[in-house]
């Protein structure tokens, strides 16, 4: 079990390094329009630059934006171009007819790719197939219509386990605490997280209040048999 960090913003980012729990990173064209605007290429460069930094290469998950399957594989190779040194690059490719061209087209140059916006069992067999290093479904987007997201995971889990299949389950389009424990005991591999939540995800009421009791008994403790030495002190002096 993995957690991405589902984010491009540099602080949270750092945060999250700083920490040691991160094993990716996972971003999408909505994300990045969340950060200052400029040339994208310098924003996921800085990206790069904090991984290196932080000695963790980690896979980076960069998603095309553009929805022609001939252009993707332009936009595709502009950015193994622009960001090929860095080992642990994954293209995130759209799932659909077209699309399945331009993942054959980079894993026959052994390009990782995480194959995104998977929202059935039968999306994720095609991605897996066509080789897609990664299959990503959308916790949040599939409920968002009805469907039963941890079911979808669990089915598309038991298959590629039961097949041997290589291809790695990231859960994304997660909304809530909760969703991060049910879609790994659905069977994710890696659940890609937005940053907000990971604070929360170690925090407890009963821990704050464990941890201030210790700290409040020993500190108790601590100024009483300071009391006690300087009574013994003075005593000898007298
Ligand atoms: C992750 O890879 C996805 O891009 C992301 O989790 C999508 O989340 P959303 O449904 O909140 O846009």
């Amino acid at each position: 079990m993995k957690l991405f960090v589902d984010s491009a913003n540099l602080h949270d980012i750092e945060e999250a390094l700083k920490r040691g729990f991160a094993s990716g990173i996972t971003t999408n064209p909505s994300i990045l329009s969340k950060e200052q605007r400029r040339d994208f290429r310098v924003h996921i460069g800085e990206i790069i630059s904090l991984l290196r930094q932080y000695e963790a290469i980690i896979p980076l998950s960069v998603e095309l934006f553009t929805t022609d399957a001939d252009e993707m594989i332009r936009q595709a190779d502009d950015f193994v171009q622009t960001f090929g040194d860095y080992e642990q690059l994954a293209i995130k490719v759209p799932i659909g007819w077209n699309e399945l061209r331009v993942i054959r087209h980079l894993r026959s140059r052994d390009i990782k790719v995480n194959c995104t916006c998977c929202m059935s069992y039968n999306q994720a067999m095609m991605a897996a197939n066509a080789g897609a290093n990664y299959v990503s479904l959308f916790w949040g987007r599939i409920r968002d219509i009805g469907y039963d997201a941890a079911a979808i995971v669990r089915q598309v889990h038991q298959t590629f386990t039961e097949r041997h299949c290589r291809s790695e389950i990231i859960v994304g389009s997660i909304r809530q605490m909760i969703d991060v424990p049910e879609a790994i005991q659905a069977g994710a591999d890696i659940v890609t997280v937005p940053p907000k939540f990971f604070e929360q995800m170690c925090s407890h009421p009963k821990t704050d209040e464990a941890v201030a009791q210790f700290i409040r008994d020993f500190s108790d403790w601590n100024s009483a048999s300071q009391a006690t030495e300087a009574i013994l002190a003075q005593a000898s002096l007298s």
